[in-house]
């Protein structure tokens, strides 16, 4: 096992009504901002829970942040917090809207020149963050107990990610009955985006790490059972709070303690929704089963340890099979050819791109622009 820190900060707020907590933790010197998506949080009753919990504070509502969260709309957010003297962002939503919130915390505190370098740099140019507080809508990404935002820039068609030890929400609010309203399609979307990150910190190679395995199978058997539960069943709790307290773990950071890492996947992913506008669950699907095909012989190991212990199969290949069905199997399709993209566009465009910015991913950092090249041509 390699050497790591472990810090989390986040404290969770897991169940039902927990919303009504975040009036105690959340300062009222200074008037907050109050962040969300599109308006399914008018439709389903948080809006008014939140509202009732901040009802003792000054609040200054942002709304109208989009999926795949905009670099132009959050600059727009960082004028409001910058002349209302905002001091906490709250953010309510699924991963778009706490990425958004985590950009606009660290944008509003950047002294440089152009805040798109928090981006370009990974997040290493953030030096301080407003606080921000998270009441979680949608299960997926993680990002309400990690300090990951991805961030996307319409002008220039390029989506990155950054990370900050700043970044951390200080609390999430996880009541599953929040997400009863979310369309199947949305469900989906999170069982296998949970799925890929559990993966991204698992398929690699043996790292004499077994709790680290163990906990990641563990994930990983709770998403398969309980995915396919939540989307038969959109009013089953119990199904809904095992989803979502996976879909927490399984990127909260605890995984990928002490063991390699890959990230090829998302990395190429993003990618693919910069240029065709997929959502990103959609580009993991795709891309991963690439990955794995491609690194066969490096992954081989943890492949097929994951085939026997999940799905109960002896081979690497029938384990990449089990998991391409399982997303099948759920409405979650696993090539362009689905979404009508030509593989050689694909192609062209993302090995020029990552070339230009000569970026290599995996957990050897062997993923240059000709393997993702490759891996995309194998995603026809
Ligand atoms: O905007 P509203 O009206 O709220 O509607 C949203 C949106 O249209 C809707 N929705 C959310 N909660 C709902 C609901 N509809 C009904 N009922 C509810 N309870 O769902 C739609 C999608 O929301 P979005 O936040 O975009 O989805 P998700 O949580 O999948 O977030 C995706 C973004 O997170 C990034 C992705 O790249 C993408 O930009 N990621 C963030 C990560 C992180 N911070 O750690 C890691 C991930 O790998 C990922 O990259
Ligand atoms: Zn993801």
């Amino acid at each position: 096992m390699q050497n790591f820190i472990y810090k989390n900060p986040t404290e969770i707020l897991f169940g039902r009504g927990m919303i009504a907590e975040v009036a105690g933790r959340v300062s009222a010197d200074a008037p907050v901002l109050f962040l969300y998506g599109g308006g399914s949080i008018k439709r389903n009753g948080v809006y008014d829970q939140v509202k009732a919990a901040l009802k003792k504070h000054r609040v200054v509502e942002f709304g109208g942040v989009e999926a795949n969260p905009l670099y132009e709309t959050c600059l727009a957010a960082v004028d409001v917090v910058k002349r209302e003297r905002v001091g906490f962002i709250l953010a309510v939503g699924g991963g778009s809207v706490l990425d958004a919130g985590k950009f606009i915390a660290a944008a509003a505190c950047f002294s440089g020149a152009d805040p798109w370098d928090i981006l370009r740099s990974g997040g290493k140019a953030v030096q301080a963050a407003l606080p921000v507080g998270t009441v979680l809508t949608l299960s997926a990404t993680g990002s309400e107990a990690n300090g990951n935002s991805v961030i996307s820039r319409r002008a220039t068609q390029e989506k990155l990610p950054f990370t900050s030890n700043h970044s951390f929400p200080v609390f999430s609010v996880l009541d599953p009955e929040t997400t009863f309203t979310l369309p199947p399609k949305q469900v989906r979307n999170g069982v296998v985006d949970a799925i890929a990150h559990v993966m991204e910190q698992y398929m690699t190679f043996p790292a004499d790490a077994p709790l680290q395995d163990r906990m990641a199978e563990s994930v990983l058997q709770t998403l398969v059972e309980v995915g396919p539960v939540t989307l038969a069943e959109p009013k089953n709790y119990e199904a809904r709070a095992a989803f979502m307290w996976s879909a927490t773990l399984a990127l909260n950071t605890l995984l990928g303690c002490g063991v390699p890492q890959d990230w090829a996947t998302h990395m190429i992913g993003h990618e693919l929704t910069a240029f065709y506008g997929l959502d990103h669950a959609e580009t993991l699907a795709v891309v991963m089963p690439g990955v794995w095909q491609h690194k066969l012989a490096q992954k081989k190991a943890k492949l097929e340890q994951y085939g026997r212990r999940v799905w109960n199969v002896a081979s690497a290949k029938a384990a990449i099979e089990k998991t391409e069905a399982f997303f099948n199997s759920i409405g979650m399709p696993t090539r362009l050819q689905a979404y009508n993209i030509s593989a050689e566009e694909a192609v062209a465009k993302i090995s020029a791109r990552f070339a230009e910015r000569k970026a290599t991913f995996g957990e050897h950092g062997d993923i240059d622009s000709a393997a993702a090249a490759a891996i995309l041509r194998l995603r026809a």
